[in-house]
């Protein structure tokens, strides 16, 4: 089994350190380890954010733990060698096109919530992003125009691209309570025209699912008015990205969400995936010990579970984790002084007490 260690920059690797403590607290047997150079750090070292060996890399393993990528420094950089690149390139290159990211409250957590508890408490939801299309990997550039410079980015999803990320949306309604809030801005937007009419022949195939259609601004609202009402909520690639993070304030801190990002093809473990945190490199936090670890933990209980197919293993780290989450050790980002190696000595403690 192998895995591609991606830390990158700022807090990716404070949190990626914490994830690997637990990988090798579980003793793993026939477990190969590779680390990589990824984001900003890759760029200053060999010129690149995503180096072809870093892709060599992730493309050789069963599954990459990545940690954040983002840097500063390197904001003023030309589009194709910021940082970021390196996670978008990932995702395109390595073909993985479905999300998910789950958000689901903590019972001890209500108090932490940006919502009022009794709201917050309901919340138990899964974002399923397409990551392969829309306004991200759409042709984009730089124009003059009468009122001066014009930046423009093209915003597009074919059929094929929407059906795809349609059945894993379904997919995963039924193997959880059976409902898919399918979010667009189909009254304005063309792609989302395509996307809803899309959606609406796939779910011919699900009568099991009940679907129904939400608008990105009333979706916006409703996570914040009753979160509780959303089971899978299933999205092109920018609503995702800003509805995810908007789900880990309803949850608790954007510090506790992880995410697997999939495509189609399948290892001798399982399907091939990359995990990462939904948060990104935190750079005012960084190299000061805040930064939460436990949604790169719960990243790598993801990969144990989509790509190791070790469910046993993921499930223990998810019942270690709330229990730590359900105690007073909590970093700075849940109102607590915890540092990241104390929450990660905590889950550690949590998970040998389970066994
Ligand atoms: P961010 O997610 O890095 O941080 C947002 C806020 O949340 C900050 O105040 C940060 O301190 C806090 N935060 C984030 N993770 C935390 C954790 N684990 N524990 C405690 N607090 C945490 O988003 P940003 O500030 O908008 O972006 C910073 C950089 O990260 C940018 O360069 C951005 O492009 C990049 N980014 C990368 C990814 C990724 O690698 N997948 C994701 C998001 C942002
Ligand atoms: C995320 C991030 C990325 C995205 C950026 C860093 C490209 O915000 O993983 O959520 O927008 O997908
Ligand atoms: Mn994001």
């Amino acid at each position: 089994m192998k895995i591609a260690i991606l830390p990158g920059d700022g807090i990716g690797p404070e949190v990626t350190a914490e994830a690997l403590r637990v990988l090798d607290a579980l003793s793993l047997p026939g477990l190969v380890l590779f680390e990589g150079d990824v984001g900003g750090i890759a760029y200053k070292r060999h010129g690149h954010p995503l180096p072809a060996e870093t892709l060599e890399m992730a493309r050789g393993a069963d599954a990459v733990l990545f940690g954040a990528v983002g840097d500063p420094e390197c904001d003023d950089l030309p589009r194709e060698h910021r940082p970021e690149q390196a996670i978008l390139g990932l995702r395109s290159e390595l073909g993985l096109f479905a999300n998910l990211r789950p958000a689901a409250g903590y019972p001890g957590l209500e108090d932490m919530s940006s919502l009022r508890p009794e709201v917050a408490r309901g919340i138990d939801l899964l974002v399923v992003r397409e990551l392969n299309g829309d306004v991200y990997f759409g042709d984009k550039g730089e124009r003059s125009s009468d009122g001066g410079r014009e930046g423009w980015d093209a915003m597009s999803y074919n059929e094929a691209e929407v059906r795809r990320i349609a059945h894993t949306g379904f997919r995963a309604a039924q193997k959880r309570r059976g409902r898919l809030t399918s979010v667009d801005k189909a009254n304005v937007l063309e792609t989302s025209r395509i996307w809803r009419e899309t959606v609406i022949e796939v779910a011919a195939e699900y009568p099991d699912v009940e679907l129904e259609h939400m608008y990105v601004d009333n979706a916006a609202m409703q996570m914040v008015r009753s979160p509780g009402q959303f089971d899978v909520i299933l999205t092109g690639n920018l609503f995702g990205d800003i509805l995810s993070d908007q789900a880990s304030a309803c949850v608790g801190s954007i510090g506790l969400l992880a995410s697997a990002s999939l495509g189609e093809r399948q290892t001798e473990f399982g399907t091939f995936g990359l995990y990462e945190p939904i948060h990104g490199s935190a750079p005012d936090i960084a190299g000061q010990g805040k930064a939460n670890p436990i949604a790169a933990i719960l990243s790598l209980a993801m990969l144990l579970r989509h790509s190791l197919g070790r469910e046993t293993e993921a499930g223990r780290i998810e019942r270690a984790v709330a229990k730590v989450v359900a105690s007073d050790v909590r970093g700075a980002d849940l109102g607590g002084s915890a540092t990241t190696s104390e929450i990660g000595d905590a889950v550690l403690r949590a998970l040998s007490a389970l066994s």
